[in-house]
């Protein structure tokens, strides 16, 4: 970023925008996330309910928010709150932005301990704990992690303090930098373990698992599932891409800029599918494993490969950097929050944030031993953070930016700022007043 006259910083370059949100994008999301979705959802029906929800909500919610945040110039709040100023809008519109930073906090609390998880895998695949394992070795090794809460303890404060580490110290931009080369490396990798995929015996099933909808199993949940997770996916409706686009210049278009972001992420978490499904199937392991699935998939093809210890390392690393890079996006926001209303600074903003989202997320490890059986609204610690967030949060506050965008500013100077002419942007009317807002509202209410 460089700083822009008007004294609030600007990016240096789009490729620059492009890539920081990406790595927000781009995540454990995609990898872990995703795939132990599509086999606890039944495959391919999820899928494409996904795609839909990605293209035609998340992808506008994503334009929807840069474009805010460019007029704001400010943080979330403040944008959200100078924005309904300027349009006579209630004030109330600024509860868009703070549910924004909360959902950031939850959701930093039990991603930490995913990152935790591919940190212990790094130390495995380097004292080669894959190493000629079948699946069974394997899964031992995951139980093995999950059940011992020092341990867990341990990684999810390493995976914290890395996190905290660049977010107090701001050198978020150097990561940045990183990034162009880690990021396509991950995405090779990962094309190197979908041709392995091809070699398991399990690739034609796996592509039957994924693209080949049963639309008899979907239900409600599913749908709300799969929209939640769009968002998820996309770092939306936590006011990020709001505070990304405040440092955007008036040239960077934004349709354009948001496709590439979106087919990035996509083309990311279906490879990690393509990847992963195979192994399941040739092992006959448990599509409804959950989020154990890719640490009880992918070692099995390192263990079995030649070099697999380096190519699982490789793989481990880079999907550290990967959380890591998303981690930081979910950290900043709840650090600049506490910074402007406390006297502690940047250092100890981050310090009192992260110590915080580090606290609640050990509650969360937690249930995966001890507290397995400690349950509120009939859901542990871990999976009712996510429920709540991927199911109320983000499509809650998702809605809030689409329906401020269509209904409370001028349609006009929004048309020409997004470069349209007028016919697209009847289109983009249509959906950004009526399809997703609605889209959202009646699978939301139908879950309660
Ligand atoms: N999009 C990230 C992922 O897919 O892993 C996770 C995430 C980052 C969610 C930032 C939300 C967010 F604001």
């Amino acid at each position: 970023m460089s700083t822009a006259k008007q004294g609030h910083a600007q990016w240096s370059s789009r490729m620059g925008f492009v890539l920081a949100a990406t790595g927000s994008a781009v995540g454990l999301g995609n990898i872990w996330k995703f795939p132990y979705m599509v086999g606890d959802s039944g495959g391919a029906a999820f899928v494409f309910i996904y795609l839909a929800c990605i293209f035609l909500i998340g992808l506008p919610i994503l334009v929807s928010e840069w474009l805010l945040g460019r007029r704001g110039q400010k943080n979330p709040i403040n944008t959200m709150q100078e924005m309904a100023a300027v349009s006579g809008s209630s004030k109330l519109w600024v509860l868009v932005g703070l549910g924004g930073v909360l959902g950031a906090f939850l959701i930093l609390s039990f991603y930490s301990v995913i990152g935790g998880w591919s940190l212990a895998y790094i130390k495995d695949a380097l004292i080669g704990s894959f190493a000629g394992q079948d699946a069974d070795g394997i899964g031992a090794l995951f139980t093995g992690l999950l059940a011992s809460p020092v341990t867990l303890i341990f990684w999810h404060s390493l995976f914290m303090l890395l996190t905290i580490g660049i977010v107090a110290r701001g050198v978020t931009g150097g990561l940045e930098k990183a990034a162009t080369l880690l990021m396509p490396a991950l995405g090779v990798l990962l094309l190197l373990l979908v041709i392995y995929g091809m070699t398991t015996g399990g690739f034609g099933q796996a592509l039957e698992f994924m693209f080949k909808p049963e639309w008899s199993q979907v239900d409600g949940g599913i749908i709300l599932a799969a929209l939640g997770h769009a968002f998820f996916t996309l770092s939306l409706g936590m006011g990020i891409m709001m505070a990304y686009g405040s440092y955007l210049g008036e040239d960077v278009n934004l349709l354009q800029s948001a496709r590439t972001v979106v087919i990035m992420d996509t083309v990311i978490a279906l490879a990690a599918g393509l990847a992963i499904f195979p192994i399941v199937f040739a092992e006959g392991l448990n599509l409804g494993e959950g989020p154990g699935l890719i640490f009880v998939t992918l070692p099995v093809a390192f263990g079995n490969i030649t070099a697999g210890w380096l190519v699982g390392l490789a793989f481990f690393v880079l999907l550290t950097f990967a959380a890591i890079t998303s981690a930081i996006s979910l950290l900043e926001p709840v650090v600049e929050f506490v910074e402007e209303r406390t006297p502690w600074g940047r250092v100890g903003s981050t310090l009192v944030a992260g110590c915080a989202a580090w606290a609640l997320g050990v509650l969360a490890l937690l249930s995966f031993n001890v507290l397995g059986d400690f349950l509120i609204l009939g859901l542990n610690v871990f999976d009712l953070l996510d429920t709540l967030t991927s199911k109320f949060f983000l499509p809650l506050t998702g809605l809030g930016v689409i329906v401020f965008l269509a209904w409370r500013l001028d349609k006009e100077a929004v048309r020409k700022e997004l470069g349209l002419d007028v016919y697209d942007f009847s289109l983009w009317n249509l959906i950004v007043r009526y399809l997703a807002p609605v889209g959202v509202i009646v699978v939301f209410f139908a879950n309660l």
